[in-house]
């Protein structure tokens, strides 16, 4: 993988919230929300970044837009550390990373009509166009997220969950953006819907060379998805390979433990393969324990594990895992 076709590469990636605070204003604790992760993105490509719940991947992604001045680390777009920089500095980055996320329902004027919603973010870069060619692009939009372009007159309550993701796609492609952090955006549709919108991605990312940095708390929503994975816990990226390496060869115990929860359709393979139940729950990144994050979990926690962080080491071919016993 040549540097020039990284798009995104994220370096020692820190967001620390304050928690609690003195009478006088001075943070005395923090939620270490992400605690050091490290990733890059090829241009084109899929990067995947599961977890459970509270696990940091909203806030990496939110980190990676900007909408968080991380606290600590590095986000270098096209070559330029843009983890630091001013608003001003920020915007010619600002329309080429958009956002998708789980319903845009929130984020859509319920009193706007769907053409005027993606009229707003065809303008939204200020340039004067001409009517004809802002109607042509709003048609084109439509198109390229396979809605109806007769839809334009509808509104967003007449719509469903699925063709509201699109309306949020179409929207975020008004910017002919090269990066999109997809949040969970099939997290709250019918499994059915699910795989139409993943599929949209795929055929977006075909026709338009996009690259994605794709969120989802479900292995199996990425599996398809992302050519690369990276599995967090805890404000840390504990495993991160190949998606295919992934199955075939997981190997930190949250990994086996996340997969061993995802459906295989083959009934054969489902029989002989033993489920590994996860006991206790994730602790707060208030509390992060010592050591491993992982450890007070884990059925292999050695001494070593209880005390020392393990650092995420490249174990042949790219893929890497962070865990003592490796
Ligand atoms: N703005 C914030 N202020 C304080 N804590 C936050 C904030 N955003 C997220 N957190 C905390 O950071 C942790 C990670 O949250 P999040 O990134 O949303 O996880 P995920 O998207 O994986 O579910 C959680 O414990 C959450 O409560
Ligand atoms: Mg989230």
């Amino acid at each position: 993988m040549s540097e020039q076709n990284i798009l995104l590469k994220v370096e020692n990636l820190k967001m620390h919230f304050p928690a609690e605070s003195t009478w006088f204003g001075k943070p005395t604790k923090f939620v270490k929300a992400v605690d050091g992760i490290d990733f890059q993105i090829e241009s084109g490509k899929t990067f995947g970044l599961v977890g459970e719940s509270g696990c940091g991947k909203t806030t990496a992604g939110k980190c990676v837009l900007r909408i968080y001045e991380p606290t600590e680390g590095s986000i270098y777009y096209q070559g330029t550390d843009i983890s630091k920089i001013t608003e001003s500095q920020l915007k010619p980055y600002r329309r080429s990373i958009q956002l998708i996320f789980q319903d845009p329902y929130g984020s859509l004027d319920p009193r706007q009509s769907v053409g005027s919603i993606v009229r707003e973010a065809v303008l939204a870069d200020g340039k004067k166009k001409a009517e004809a060619d802002v109607k042509a692009r709003i048609e084109e939009l439509l198109t390229l997220v396979e809605l109806d372009p007769s839809m334009a007159g509808r509104y967003p309550h007449e719509m469903s969950g699925g063709q509201r993701q699109r309306l949020g796609i179409a929207r975020a492609l008004a910017c002919e953006p090269k990066l999109i952090v997809c949040d969970e955006p099939v997290s709250a549709l019918d499994v059915s819907i699910q795989a139409q919108i993943i599929n949209l991605f795929e055929s977006l990312q075909e026709k338009l060379g996009l690259t994605y940095l794709f969120i989802a708390h479900d292995l199996a929503v990425v599996r398809h998805i992302a050519d690369t994975i990276a599995v967090m816990y805890l404000g840390h990226i504990v495993e991160m390979m190949d998606a295919g390496e992934l199955y075939a060869n997981p190997c930190h115990p949250y990994t086996k433990a996340l997969l061993s929860a995802v459906p295989v359709t083959d009934y054969y393979t489902e029989q002989k393969r033993s489920r590994i139940v996860l006991e206790g729950e994730v602790p707060s990144p208030i509390h992060a324990p010592s050591g491993c994050p992982f450890h007070p979990r884990c059925r292999h926690a050695a001494d070593l594990c209880k005390t020392q962080m393990p650092p995420l080491v490249d174990q042949g071919g790219g893929h890497f895992v962070a865990c003592h016993n490796y």
